[in-house]
């Protein structure tokens, strides 16, 4: 019995291992809800006071997630998206930061 758990429990990480390898930003920033503020586009935010992320610097992007997600960034809008940012893991976010980058 236990040995069948610990197969069926590999066999679960290596399936999630291989979703965050072959899933590319675009698909997560999909996937994530992101574009429901944001415009599918990065570019046409719901709201004028939203940011536009397309061709932003990744390296910026991803601390910018990661600061809002953890509740050091709290300014202006920010706790609208915080909400989201459960969603996303480090490897997901940074992911999201090099799509966003390489929009025009
Ligand atoms: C509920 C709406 C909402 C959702 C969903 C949302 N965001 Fe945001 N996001 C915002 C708002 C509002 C801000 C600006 C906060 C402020 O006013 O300072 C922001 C800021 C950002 C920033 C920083 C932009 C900058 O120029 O500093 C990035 C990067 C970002 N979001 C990426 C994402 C990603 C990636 C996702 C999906 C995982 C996401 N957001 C989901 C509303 C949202």
């Amino acid at each position: 019995m236990k040995k069948v758990l610990l197969i069926a429990s590999s066999i679960a990480l290596l399936s999630a291992m291989s979703a965050t390898v072959s899933a590319d930003g675009a698909a997560l920033y999909q996937a994530k809800t992101c574009w429901s503020c944001h415009g599918k586009d990065a570019k046409t935010p719901i709201l004028p006071i939203y940011p536009k992320l397309a061709g932003q610097n990744a390296g910026y992007a991803l601390n910018q997630m990661k600061d809002i997600k953890s509740g050091a960034r709290a300014n202006g809008q920010a706790a609208a998206m915080q909400g989201v940012m459960g969603l996303v893991n480090d490897a997901e976010m940074k992911e999201i930061a090099d799509w966003l980058s390489s929009l025009k």
